[in-house]
Order: structure tokens, then C-alpha cells, then sequence
């Protein structure tokens, strides 16, 4: 029986030179001359004779080279940290002092810095006509750089937003006169001076634990509406997840059928509410305060800042 199994598939292999798909094979098997082979089966023992053409087939599978595919974005980052202050949306030079000084209050050598996207605006390097009174990007780069080196933490990450995408998209298609098509992190490094800071690309995911963190902009549209921003994110991730980008606070707790729990939290801004281009907005400052537990359990506090500049938690 095996000798006539190896001279068919012999056979066959000779006259098609490559197997189609298993079935491709089983079907030849049953259509062939040598078809009586499995007559000698009955039903009940056709499933092992299948399960026996199938492990000689795989294991006689043409190899071919199948190259390796481009990478479109590079694999989550995966962050240990247990204490993290994440602030979101500075928009450097349009920065709120009141909400940065906060989140250096809560800052210490045990608590890491994660920088949440959008702390640069690049607006110079924006696709929109521009006013020549704004600060142009290297005075967003002087002002980025002074604030993060004066700052007294256990360690800083800056992911890159779609603001900072305006820096990388631009570079790629023009150059500054002053910096040429280099990397954002690679100006801050080498002009000016800024030194171990982990960079977390724009579109990469970020794994805090079970929690991701994500700018924002990685959501398919229609995720930051500014109603329920973070019951839509919730809706898209299915995970707990936190957000920066829509400049709202706001927080949705998911029950499951199982009676666990997700939850989704969006930070508010660190920018200021006066903007030229969305001059009546919702938006409010704020950041968050989150911790980890050794048992994977975590606590946030998704801070407001109002009116008075009082810290709420939401
Ligand atoms: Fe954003």
C-alpha cells in the first residue's frame, strides 16, 4: 500500500510538477486510474487514507522562496514602566504653561514621561498657507528641547503624532533650508542636543501592559468624534486603550458578558483652547497619571484641568 501510495504521488508529481492544494491531490487520487486504491476503504477508514495523502503531500510541498514582505510599521512597542505621567497634544508653541507645570508636579525618579503625540505642531512644514508671524520649526524645536531637558524624570518617550507626520511628510517631499530631510528625532538629537528619549514611530502601537496607548490618529475616521470620544475608540479597539488627539477628557468603562472589564480614557490637552483654526471647540486640558500593578491590574486618573486651573479627575 505505501509503495502504490509513493508511485502515485511519483506519478502525479512527474506530470504536474507542483500540487495545487491537498484537495487538488485527493481529487487526482480519486479521478486517476489508481482511484482503486481507495475503493479498498471503506467509508469510515477514507478519513485516515485522506489524513495519510495529506501528511505525504505536505511533506513532499515544492519549496519555493516567498521573500520577505516590506514592513509597513514596525512591531508594538512594548513599555515597562509602573508609574507613567502621559501628557498629549502640547502643540509646541502653542503650548498651556498651566498644564505643563502640573504635569512636571507629578513627576518624579520613579515615574516615567510619555510623550503622547502632537507636542510639536510643524506647522511650517504643514501642507496650509502660512502666516510668516508664527513661530517657524526651529523655534518649535528650541522651545520642545529646553522644556524636556529641564525636566526631572525617571525616563521620557515622545511617540509621534500626525503633527509630527506634517515634519516627516514634508521632509520627504521638500527640504528646510536649515535641516535638510532628516528625522525629527534625529534634528532634536544632533542640533539640539536632546539625549535619551525613546521614540515610539507614528503609527506604532504601544503596549502598557494590557493597555494600549495610542495618539489617536492610528483609529480609523470617525473614531474622534468629540461626543463619546472615548466610547467610539472603545468600539474600534475592543481593549483597553488610551488616547490623546480629540483635546477631550473623557472615560468609558466596557462590561462584558463575562462581567469583565475595559476601559477607554482620553486626555485632554496640553495646548491652548484659543486657536485660530477651531476658535469654538470643545476641548480641554488635561493629561493622566496612571500606575501598574504587579498583577497586571492598573489605576488611572484622567485628570481635567478647569476653569480655575483645579485638577478633577475624570
Ligand atoms: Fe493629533
Amino acid at each position: 500500500m505505501k509503495n502504490s501510495l509513493t508511485n502515485l504521488i511519483k506519478k502525479y508529481n512527474d506530470e504536474r510538477n507542483s500540487f495545487a492544494s491537498d484537495r487538488a491531490f485527493i481529487r487526482y487520487v480519486i479521478d486517476s486510474e489508481y482511484s482503486t486504491i481507495s475503493k479498498h476503504y471503506n467509508e469510515k477508514n477514507k478519513k485516515i487514507l485522506l489524513e495519510k495523502l495529506r501528511g505525504i503531500h505536505s511533506a513532499l510541498k515544492v519549496k519555493t522562496f516567498i521573500p520577505e514582505p516590506f514592513k509597513e510599521i514596525s512591531d508594538d512597542y512594548i513599555l515597562n514602566e509602573k508609574k507613567l505621567v502621559i501628557v498629549s497634544d502640547i502643540h509646541f508653541p502653542h503650548h498651556d504653561p498651566q498644564t505643563l507645570e502640573a504635569v512636571a508636579d507629578k513627576l518624579d525618579e520613579n515615574t516615567a514621561l510619555y510623550i503622547n503625540g502632537d507636542a510639536l505642531d510643524c506647522y511650517e512644514a504643514s501642507r496650509f498657507d502660512k502666516k510668516p508671524t508664527v513661530p517657524k520649526m526651529k523655534e518649535e524645536f528650541e522651545m520642545f528641547a529646553k522644556w524636556v531637558t529641564s525636566l526631572k524624570c525617571k525616563r521620557i518617550y515622545y511617540k509621534m503624532g500626525n503633527h509630527e507626520e506634517r515634519w516627516e511628510k514634508s521632509a520627504n517631499k521638500t527640504t528646510f533650508a536649515l535641516f535638510k530631510a532628516a528625522s525629527l528625532p534625529w534634528i532634536l538629537e544632533n542640533e539640539f542636543g536632546v539625549k535619551n528619549i525613546i521614540y515610539i514611530e507614528s503609527k506604532q502601537f504601544t503596549q502598557w501592559g494590557k493597555v494600549y496607548i495610542l495618539h489617536g490618529h492610528e483609529c480609523q475616521s470617525g473614531a474622534n468624534s468629540p461626543i463619546g470620544i472615548a466610547r467610539s475608540v472603545g468600539l474600534k479597539t475592543y481593549m483597553d486603550t488610551i488616547v490623546g488627539h480629540s483635546h477631550v477628557t473623557n472615560s468609558f468603562p466596557f462590561k462584558r458578558a463575562d462581567e469583565s472589564f475595559f476601559r477607554v480614557y482620553a486626555a485632554g490637552c496640553a495646548c491652548s483652547l484659543r486657536s485660530e483654526y477651531a476658535r469654538v471647540n470643545r476641548w480641554n486640558n488635561g493629561f493622566i497619571e496612571a500606575e501598574m500593578y504587579d498583577d497586571g491590574d492598573y489605576n488611572i486618573f484622567n485628570w481635567l484641568i478647569n476653569e480655575k486651573g483645579r485638577l478633577k479627575a475624570m
